[in-house]
């Protein structure tokens, strides 16, 4: 835990008595209620259902969700129980297809289970030791990121989101919406345009209940009004956040996220990702390898099960988009804040100590 964070973290993802506690997002801002469970199905099916979204929040849901597993593994000694938590694990690891962090961390507990030495009892212990050192890793980056990234908000600025990046994304703290909390803070005058985020709006739901929480300015707007906001204000800054960058800094983030970029460049507002290292899969030279996740059509027909168009129609539904690396003004990590080209700067950071 860090000593001292300048917002109160978020309760997102919690350990309590052998079972995992969640925030249900899907009920917020309207209702604040917790799925509590010790079976790992249930963090898979909230994982799918966006209970529990943002990457490196599903990564730490998908490290207990590995914990809760090997809870209920009954094996005969320790080679078997490691081959039957390793084909659990990957079931989770795929539960969302374009987070890194969920893969990231998810590997991290298979690999610690493979090259343990001990038996079956000290081993769960190892695994929910290692899943609570992955929380408390995430929390520690954000809160250094969002430092950095807040080192980059003029002292009265005004500032525009997509998407919900706060703590409810993260283990507590948020990566763009922390960035800009931290600025708030620390005493800066910072308004931010809260884009509402179609279809599932992260960004009416999620982001005006956590701006409301530390107090910081907000203005919720439809997504179709970015580019007039950007006409008729001065912006200081986009901040987004980011589910997978690839190594040359292209970025898939929720869909929208793209046009905002564009539309940055063309008002000549400097665009900012916000993410942790554990978001950039160095495996991947550029945003092509990316899978982008497809979400069924009813979270474009509907919302909140009323159906507002015909039946049978041909209805688009790709969760994120990727933005190329030349339109991102810097990359901020908890090792400060990236600039292009990626390739050299990420791989510097990576390296950092
Ligand atoms: O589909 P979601 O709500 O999980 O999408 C989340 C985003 O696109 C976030 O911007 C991203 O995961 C970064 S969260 C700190």
């Amino acid at each position: 835990m860090i000593a001292e964070t300048l917002i109160e973290p978020t309760p997102t993802i919690e350990w309590a008595d052998g079972k995992v506690r969640l925030i249900d997002q899907t009920k917020l801002p309207l209702e604040e209620t917790y799925i509590e469970t010790d079976d790992h199905l249930t963090v898979c099916d909230a994982i799918q259902r966006l209970a529990i979204r943002g990457a490196p929040a599903i990564g730490v849901a998908g490290a207990y969700a590995t914990v809760l597993a090997a809870n209920r593994i009954e094996a005969e000694d320790v080679e078997q129980f490691k081959k039957t938590f390793t084909e659990k694990a990957e079931a989770i690891g795929q539960t969302r297809p374009t987070a890194v962090n969920l893969k990231w961390a998810v590997n991290k507990m298979i690999d610690r289970a493979q090259t343990f030495e001990g038996s079956v009892v000290e081993l769960r212990d190892d695994l929910l030791d290692l899943a609570h050192e992955i929380r408390g890793d995430d929390l520690g980056r954000c809160h250094s990121l969002s430092l950095h990234g807040a080192g980059v908000i003029p002292e009265d600025a005004n500032v525009m989101t997509v998407c919900n990046t706060g703590g409810l994304a993260t283990s507590g703290i948020g990566t763009a919406l922390g960035v800009i909390q931290y600025a708030h803070a620390q005493g800066k005058d910072v308004h931010v345009n809260v884009c509402e985020t179609r279809p599932l709006l992260q960004g009416s739901r999620l982001n005006t209940w956590e701006l409301k929480r530390t107090a910081t300015p907000f203005t919720l707007i439809t997504d179709s009004m970015a580019a007039s906001i950007m006409n008729i204000h001065d912006l200081d800054g986009v901040f987004v956040g980011a589910d997978r960058i690839a190594s040359n800094g292209d970025t898939a983030n929720k869909i929208g996220t793209y046009s905002l970029a564009v539309l940055a460049k063309h008002h000549s507002v400097p665009f900012y990702v916000a993410a942790p290292l554990s978001t950039v899969d160095f495996e991947i030279k550029s945003g092509e390898e990316i899978p982008v996740e497809e979400r069924a059509p009813s979270e474009v027909t509907r919302i909140r099960d009323v159906q507002f168009t015909i039946e049978d129609i041909d209805v688009a539904t790709p969760a994120f988009d990727v933005t190329p690396a030349e339109l991102i003004h810097g990359i901020i990590t908890e090792k400060g804040v990236a600039r292009y080209p990626y390739t050299t700067s990420l791989e510097e950071q990576r390296n950092a100590r």
